[in-house]
C-alpha cells in the first residue's frame, strides 16, 4: 500500500492560529477550568432584531432556495452603493464595482489568485491578519512583511521596502482600523500608500473590516475619493463586526470594474454566492436604522475604558486602541509572547492571543479582545491581576 500525502503547500502551512488556541483551550477546559476567552474577535452581542426578522421573512421566499448569483443580488449591491454614498460620499456603480462575499475573508483569501503569480511579491503588514500572508504563500507568491512598530504608530515604513521587492510587488494589504494593534491611520498615510502603489503597479488591498468600530480617531474614509484609486485599490468590507453578524458570512468588496471582474473570475470557479436570504438581511442591515452601530460602538467604548484602567493599574504598557476592538499590550519583561499567553491560560484560565500569531513583529506583545460580556471581562481582568501578583 502506498500512503497518500497532502500537497506540500498544505504540509508546509503553519497551523491556523485560532484553531491552535482552540485546541489548547479545550485541553485546559477538560481539566475543569472555567475559561474566559479574550482571544478571538467575535462580538458577543446578538445581531440586531430587524436584521434577524429580515432573514426569517427572506428564508420563506422560494427564490432564495436556489443558487444565488455569484456577484451578489442587485438589491444588495445597490444597498452597498447607497451605503457608500451615505457613509463616505463616494459614488459606486452597483453593476460593475461591487461583489458580495461570503464574509470579507473570502475575498481577501482569494485576491492573490487574481493578482499574484508564483514568485511574485505580496506586501503584508506584520503583525497582521494571518490570511493575507498565508493565502499568498499558498499560491506560491513570496511574502514581504512590513513591520508595524509602536514608534511609527503602527504604520508601515513604505520607504523601507527594498526597491527590488517594491518594483515587482503585485498586492499591498493594509488594514485600518487595525487588527491586532487597534491603530487607525491618518488620511495622508492612505494618500502615500496609494501613490506608492500607483507608481509601481501594485494593487492596494484595504481591509476595512473594522471601519465602523472606531472611537473618533481618524474615522475611516473610503480611498475612492482619491484620484486614480479605482484602478489601483480595492476595499473589503464586512457586516461581521459592524452588525454582530460573524456567523452569517456576508461581506463585500468595492473597486474599479476591472478589479471586481478579476475577482469574479476566481469566485465563479471557486465557490458560489451568499445564501439569498442572508443577502436580503444584509440589505436590511445596510439600509436600516444605523443606531444599532452606534450602540455597538458605545459598548466597545465603555469596555475599552475599563480595560485601559485595569491594564494601567496592573502596570502594562499599551496604546489605547483608536479603532477595532483590541488592545495590543506589551508582555512583561523576561517572557515570550507564547510563554506569557500559555501561563495566563494555565494559571488564570484566561485566553489572550500571543502577538507572534500575527507575525514575527508581534513578539513581545499579546492581544486582548473586547468581545466578551462585561461581567466576564471584569472577572478576567481580576484573574489577570491575581496571576501577575
Ligand atoms: C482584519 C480582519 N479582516 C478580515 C476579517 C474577516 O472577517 P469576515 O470574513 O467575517 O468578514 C477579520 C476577522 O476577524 C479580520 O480581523
Amino acid at each position: 500500500m502506498k500512503p497518500i500525502e497532502p500537497a506540500r503547500r498544505i504540509r508546509d502551512l503553519p497551523k491556523y492560529l485560532f484553531a491552535e488556541i482552540d485546541r489548547k483551550k479545550k485541553e485546559v477546559a477538560s481539566r475543569g477550568v472555567d475559561i474566559i476567552s479574550l482571544g478571538i474577535g467575535d462580538p458577543d452581542q446578538p445581531t440586531p432584531p430587524h436584521i434577524v426578522e429580515a432573514l426569517r421573512d427572506a428564508a420563506r421566499n422560494p427564490v432564495n432556495h436556489r443558487y444565488p448569483d455569484y456577484e451578489g443580488s442587485l438589491p444588495l449591491r445597490t444597498a452597498v452603493g447607497k451605503w457608500y454614498k451615505d457613509r463616505f460620499g463616494v459614488a459606486v456603480d452597483p453593476a460593475t464595482e461591487v461583489v458580495v462575499l461570503i464574509g470579507s475573508k473570502e475575498g481577501i483569501a482569494h485576491l492573490p489568485h487574481a493578482y499574484a503569480d508564483r514568485g511574485d511579491w505580496v506586501l503584508v503588514p506584520d503583525p497582521g491578519y494571518p490570511v493575507y500572508g498565508i493565502m499568498s504563500a499558498m499560491i506560491g507568491a513570496q511574502v514581504h512583511r512590513m513591520p508595524l512598530c509602536e514608534e511609527r504608530a503602527f504604520l508601515p515604513d513604505l520607504g523601507a521596502i527594498p526597491g527590488e521587492i517594491a518594483a515587482s510587488a503585485k498586492i499591498m494589504f493594509l488594514n485600518y482600523p487595525n487588527n491586532p494593534t487597534g491603530a487607525s491611520a491618518p488620511r495622508e498615510f492612505f494618500e502615500e500608500a496609494l501613490a506608492f502603489c500607483r507608481e509601481r503597479g501594485i494593487l492596494l488591498a484595504l481591509d476595512c473590516a473594522y471601519s465602523e468600530i472606531h472611537f473618533g480617531h481618524d474615522v475611516y474614509r473610503s480611498i475612492f475619493d482619491l484620484p486614480g484609486a479605482r484602478e489601483h485599490a480595492v476595499e473589503f468590507h464586512s457586516l461581521s463586526k459592524t452588525y454582530n453578524m460573524t456567523g452569517w458570512r456576508v461581506g463585500f468588496a468595492v473597486g474599479g470594474a476591472a478589479v471586481i471582474d478579476a475577482m469574479l473570475k476566481v469566485k465563479t470557479n471557486l465557490d458560489s454566492g451568499v445564501f439569498g436570504a442572508v443577502q436580503d438581511a444584509a440589505v436590511a442591515a445596510l439600509s436600516g436604522d444605523q443606531s444599532c452601530v452606534e450602540r455597538t460602538r458605545a459598548i466597545f467604548a465603555a469596555r475599552r475604558q475599563r480595560v485601559a484602567q485595569a491594564l494601567t493599574r496592573m502596570g502594562f504598557r499599551f496604546r489605547t486602541p483608536e479603532g477595532a476592538f483590541y488592545f495590543w499590550v506589551r508582555v512583561p519583561e523576561g517572557r515570550t509572547s507564547a510563554q506569557f499567553c500559555m501561563q495566563m491560560l494555565e494559571k488564570a484560565g484566561v485566553v489572550v492571543t500571543p502577538g507572534t500569531g500575527f507575525g514575527p513583529s508581534g513578539e513581545g506583545y499579546f492581544r486582548i479582545s473586547l468581545t466578551c460580556p462585561d461581567d466576564r471581562l471584569d472577572e478576567a481582568l481580576g484573574r489577570m491581576q491575581k496571576f501577575l501578583a
